[in-house]
């Protein structure tokens, strides 16, 4: 076998992305499968934001854009971040990315040291360790619990950081969890990181998915010291179900985000520049069809817990946020017996269910399930008697 860079030694392949392969081989042969797998929206862009995207085209705009991103829409996410997180925000404090997910891979890259420590809370998305390790970086894990809102606090963070931390990640509302951190929450872990000299990165990509009422609220909105060690990740992706445009962005420091140009002008040159175009009228326009979204985002997440809770076994508390459900799934695995673990139940609910679903292994959260609701409601009635039907005869 070829060998390759020995830097990938530690990388592991994202397995979202696995299972939801897996579930798509099985489909293009015929099998029947539900799929609890999704990290995107399965609603379709909006047609205004794809018609931004052909005028574009249209109008010739198929070159090279400006390395961080065009002016316009640099402008406009500076614009919208001082609107929603009430701190003045710069274009030069923000850089266009190639989805949310490489506005992160960059800020590690351009900002750790080899051995630097990153305190990630789990339950936590899959990327955040490997992009660590991917720049020299070590992940540094921090359990936190269902019963505790998946919160990470400033005791936990104390017991957990060392001379060598340089960062902590905050994901809220979460991936996995849909949990959603309280304001309270928010400025205590906030002002500890800060005290420690800590940046603070926060992943704020499912702010706008949000229920019940709730509110949420940014780390840099509570910042004593305005912000100068938080950066913030966000992005067209989920609020827009733009997950295949791939425009997400960065904002912070404005030597962070000229030293994030630097490497992005030397990796992806700029995002794709209809693409920008698009993010513009996204993030310009009205999301009036936002509130309907958001209705049905709601709708199926209760149908969901409440058809995991009533399953012997199947823990589940209602999540504010995004469109994630993590129940404990332990009981099940004891019931199962010795040492079969949370990948064993999803690859058999897979098999004997013909449903799709994370283990939470995946996550850094054994003894648990990841279930999206980012599917029609048929097809959560549909699979939950499935997975109910199976987890009864076990
Ligand atoms: C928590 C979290 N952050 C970032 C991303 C990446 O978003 P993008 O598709 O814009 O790269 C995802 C996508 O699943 C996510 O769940």
């Amino acid at each position: 076998m070829t060998k390759t860079s020995s830097r990938l030694d530690k990388i592991r392949p994202s397995v979202t992305l696995a299972v939801t392969q897996k579930a798509q081989e099985l489909r293009s042969r015929g099998v029947d499968v539900i799929s609890f797998s999704a990290g995107e929206p399965d609603f379709a862009t909006p047609g205004h934001i794809v018609e931004a995207a052909k005028t574009a085209l249209d109008k010739g705009m198929t070159r090279y854009t400006p390395v961080a991103g065009i002016p316009d829409l640099r402008q406009a996410v500076a614009a919208q971040s001082e609107e929603v997180r009430s701190v003045s925000c710069k274009p030069e404090q923000v850089i266009i990315t190639v989805g949310a997910k490489h506005a992160l891979f960059g800020f590690f890259q351009a900002v750790l040291d080899p051995g630097d420590q990153v305190v990630i809370p789990t339950p936590y998305w899959v990327s955040y360790p490997d992009q660590v390790l991917l720049a020299g970086g070590e992940p540094v894990f921090s359990r936190t619990t269902a019963k505790n809102n998946w919160t990470l606090t400033p005791q936990d963070l104390e017991k957990i950081a060392g001379p060598k931390t340089k960062a902590v990640v905050i994901n809220t509302p979460s991936n996995p969890t849909g949990a959603l951190y309280s304001r309270e929450a928010t400025e205590a872990i906030t002002e500890k990181a800060l005290s420690m000299g800590l940046w603070i990165i926060t992943d704020e990509i499912y702010r706008d998915l949000i229920y019940d009422g709730a509110r949420h609220v940014s780390p840099l909105s509570v910042a004593s010291d305005g912000g100068a060690r938080v950066f913030v990740v966000d992005g067209v992706s989920k609020t827009f179900a733009m997950t295949g445009w791939r425009i997400g962005w960065g904002i912070g420091d404005p030597d962070v985000i000229k030293a994030m140009s630097k490497i992005q002008g030397q990796s992806t040159s700029n995002p794709a520049s209809m693409a920008q175009a698009a993010a513009l009228a996204a993030i310009t326009t009205p999301a009036d069809f936002l509130p309907e979204w958001l209705r049905e985002y709601r709708d199926r997440r209760d149908v969901m817990v409440q058809g995991l809770d009533a399953m012997p076994g199947v823990e589940c508390v209602t999540p504010k946020g995004a469109f994630y459900v993590l129940p404990d799934v332990s009981a099940v695995l004891e019931r199962m017996g010795g040492d079969v673990t949370d990948v064993d139940l999803a690859t058999l609910l897979l098999e004997k269910a013909q449903v799709a679903i994370v283990p939470g292994s995946a996550f850094g959260a054994p003894g648990h399930l990841r279930f999206s609701y980012a599917t029609s409601m048929d097809a959560i009635e549909a699979g939950i008697i499935r997975v109910g039907e199976t987890l009864a005869k076990l």
